[in-house]
């Protein structure tokens, strides 16, 4: 870095920076010189990110994106928070898990760009807002449906409030990234019990790229937003940077990573079988039906009958 650092002075807030790519991008905002506020609903995992940078460098504030009254005033707002909460594809659609992944993953945004904006405009900050949306946000295949919508229309609220905050020189952009480690991609929705190995996960998406040998990391997606956030990005407005190392068009990884990733359960259960792990792994099934998807691709997938396992490489 030769000393030269991007965001010198500037006041930033993160959503989501308790944990995964948002404490990445918190981690390098700091590097760079900014202060940076950690909002997010999960405190204590936000305390122990402020200790682990230093209090003088950030601080953390409980904010919840879905409660529209929480905003205060900046020079880069970084709208990273997220929630993947069903694999359902569309037949087992779950209307309830679509409205509140909307209401995170859209109001949450909207509300974040609105307030950043206003206090912008009130103080004349040529700020720069940041939204994480997602390779599914602008191509279908790659995510289940419910945050395949989500996520395109944050990318059309991205694209329509470029243009009117344009006008009082705030820039509006969004970070795509394909599939990189983190809390989310190692969960199973409804099985609070389990987390898939980094690895297992890492394995799965790695190879989806052309770019050689790509092993996308959070790093790599705070340097995107990095890039937004500064002023080397100043004549940039609008964009959708997209971070996956040139995912080819005819690659889908949904639902065909649900099966693989029923497969990893199928292959960690075999490798760590305890009485207890299989209890608390069948409780959780039987409390969260919406997870049925996942164990008829599994179902499928161990008896070759799902035809989409069957339609790409590497499948
Ligand atoms: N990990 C990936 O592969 C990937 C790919 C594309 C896009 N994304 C997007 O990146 C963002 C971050 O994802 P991640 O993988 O780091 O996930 P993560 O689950 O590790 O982190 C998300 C953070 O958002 C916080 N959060 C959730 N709901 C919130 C709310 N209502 N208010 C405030 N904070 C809330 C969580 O507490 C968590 O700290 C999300 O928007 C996600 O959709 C992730």
């Amino acid at each position: 870095m030769n000393g030269y650092r991007r965001l010198e002075d500037r006041v930033a807030i993160i959503t989501g920076a308790s944990g995964g790519i948002g404490e990445a991008a918190a981690r390098l905002f700091v590097e760079n010189g900014a202060f940076v506020v950690i909002a997010d609903i999960q405190d204590e995992l936000g305390d122990q990110v402020v200790a682990s940078i230093g209090p003088e460098r950030c601080s953390y504030k409980h904010c919840d994106v879905t409660d529209e009254k929480q905003y205060g005033t900046l020079d880069i707002v970084y709208s990273n928070a997220g929630i993947l909460i069903s694999y359902n594809g569309m037949l087992d659609l779950d209307m309830k898990a679509l409205e509140k992944t909307i209401d995170v993953n859209v109001c949450g945004g909207v509300a974040m760009i609105k307030h950043a904006g206003r206090a912008m405009v009130e103080r004349n900050i040529l700020g720069s807002i940041i939204c994480r949306v997602s390779v599914g946000g602008s191509r279908a295949g790659i995510a289940p449906p419910g945050y395949t919508a989500s996520k395109h229309a944050l990318l059309g609220v991205v694209r329509s409030a470029s243009q009117e905050l344009g006008m009082y020189g705030i820039r509006v952009n969004c970070v795509s990234p394909l599939g990189v480690v983190t809390p989310m991609t190692c969960a199973i929705p409804g099985i609070k019990r389990f987390r898939l190995d980094p690895e297992f996960v890492e394995e799965l998406m790695s190879p989806l790229s052309t770019l050689k040998d790509m092993s996308m990391k959070a790093k790599d997606i705070a340097e995107a937003a990095l890039f937004l956030a500064s002023d080397e990005s100043a004549c940039i407005n609008g964009y959708n940077l997209i971070v996956d190392g040139a995912l080819p068009d005819d690659i889908n990884t949904f639902p065909v990573n649900v099966a693989k990733v029923a497969m990893g359960l199928v292959r960690w259960s075999i490798s760590k079988v305890t009485l207890s792990s299989i209890l608390s792994v069948l409780l959780d099934i039987f409390n969260n039906i919406e997870n049925k998807m996942v164990f008829r691709f599994w179902f499928a997938a161990t008896t070759g009958k799902y035809p989409v396992l069957n339609r790409h490489n590497g499948c």
